[in-house]
């Protein structure tokens, strides 16, 4: 199978990987791509965001497959052009896409399906903002409506910034707060069957201790050992299968991944969001768990035959991904900077922990940071404890001028599994 991935993120070069070890897999190539993904795939020039292009460079590398890897080019209707074009995608058209593209658009959807979210309001000019803050109280949860790469979204009690950020939206969603731990669960579907995979646990905010503001996420971990062992079929039967169902009815089918962000809350689970595409970080986490070969199951999803698939198998190990993200990441990253110490990774922490890049691009010999997210350093172990362990060690050996990283990613859950 000659399979072409769109992206340039961690995301897609933990995708890459998989797809790089699995046998079926006779050609992989990655458009943009980036420093890292080009040791295991083929990299193109492409405007990721233009389904003309990806669908004719799908052609000249004659791809069976292409997996359409971040939000914006789904949005955009990229897989729409591809499946047009006669070859099987992974990926939401550009309609169903709209799950993630347009806060107010899922809410609507989680009503019709009967799925458990927070109450909220949508809101389009101050007296709205002023009424939905005052309705729901502190802590204030302001989402702006469209896209932003995680950055759109302002928890606080100051009533003045959740005002000041509401009013810099065109049209903002204003919910209740939604207390209790966060899980990011996964699944793969053709638009009728579903798929969960593992649960993982992503790290949205800047800082040590969950302070500072939201990023796209700065690290994760799976499993999760606190979660209640039914939790993934509870989310299949209230949320995940409902949800693809009213997808089909509304007439805009949802084929892809299905990426549920859930609040565990004191009076049950509820949808924080939904995604329409693999998470990032989380991917480096699940599919470095995941054991049947990746190509054979987003092909599956791609061609509607998900209902003939194997059940999925599982490694009982334990995977942790640390972010290095730029200097002043969330704002503006700094970028140029080199990397160093990837080679020493290789060497002395192969296979257990691997280097996966973001934003890094080749500058001669050199690899230089070029985005936010620079490396997403991926580590397995028997528990989480080893795992962890395995991941800063590897994170120790790298240097990037004025780079930054939580030094807590699955600290806590690591300390109760193994208390
Ligand atoms: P979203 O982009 O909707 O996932 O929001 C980003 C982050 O903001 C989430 O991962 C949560 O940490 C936080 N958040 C969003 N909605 C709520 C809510 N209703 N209650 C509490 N925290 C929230
Ligand atoms: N890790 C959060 C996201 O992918 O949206």
């Amino acid at each position: 199978m000659k399979v072409l991935v769109i992206g340039n993120g961690a995301r897609e070069h933990a995708l890459c990987r998989s797809l790089s070890l699995d046998p079926a897999v006779t050609a992989l190539h990655c458009a943009p791509g980036n420093a890292g993904i080009a040791e295991v795939a083929e990299l193109h020039q492409v405007d990721a965001l233009d389904g003309t292009a990806v669908s004719a460079l799908a052609r000249q590398v004659q791809a069976d497959l292409v997996v359409v890897g971040p939000e914006a080019p789904l949005v955009a209707g990229v897989a729409d052009a591809v499946r047009e074009a006669g070859i099987p995608v992974f990926g939401p058209g550009g309609d169903a896409a709209q799950i993630e593209g347009s806060k107010a658009f899922a809410k609507d959807v989680m009503a019709g399906a009967g799925v458990p979210t927070a109450r909220s309001y949508v809101c389009t000019n101050p007296d709205e903002v002023e009424e939905a803050l005052d309705a729901f109280g502190a802590p204030y949860v302001v989402k702006d409506d469209g896209l932003a790469a995680g950055k759109g979204v302002v928890v606080t009690s100051d009533l003045d910034v959740a005002r000041a950020h509401a009013n810099s939206c065109e049209r903002v969603v204003i919910e209740e707060f939604l207390d209790g731990p966060e899980v990011s669960l996964f699944a793969i579907t053709d638009g009728e069957t579903v798929v969960p995979l593992q649960p993982a646990q992503d790290f949205k905010r800047a800082l040590d201790g969950d302070e500072g503001p939201n990023t796209g996420g700065m690290g994760a971990y799976s499993p999760l050992p606190w979660a209640d062992p039914k939790l993934v079929q509870e989310v299949l039967d209230t949320v995940l299968q409902p949800t693809v169902d009213e997808m089909r009815r509304r007439g805009t089918p949802f084929s892809g991944l299905l990426y549920a962000g859930l609040a565990i809350t004191s009076r049950g689970v509820r949808v924080i969001e939904f995604n329409a595409r693999f998470g990032d970080p989380e991917t480096q986490v699940v599919l470095a768990r995941l054991k049947t070969p990746l190509a054979g199951v987003l092909l599956a999803a791609a061609t509607g035959d998900l209902a003939d698939l194997p059940p999925l198998r599982w490694s009982d190990d334990a995977a942790v991904t640390v972010v290095v993200a730029s200097h002043n990441y969330p704002g503006t990253p700094r970028t140029g900077d080199p990397i160093t110490g990837l080679d020493e990774v290789a060497a002395e922490d192969a296979p257990h922990a691997y280097v996966l890049h973001a934003g890094t691009k080749k500058d001669g010999d050199a690899i230089v940071s070029a985005g936010g997210r620079v490396l997403s350093v991926t580590a397995t172990g028997k528990d989480l404890t080893q795992a962890r362990d395995r991941a800063y060690k590897a994170v120790a050996r790298i240097r990037l001028d004025g780079s930054q990283h939580r030094t807590d990613i699955a600290a806590k859950a690591a300390r109760e599994a193994d208390a």
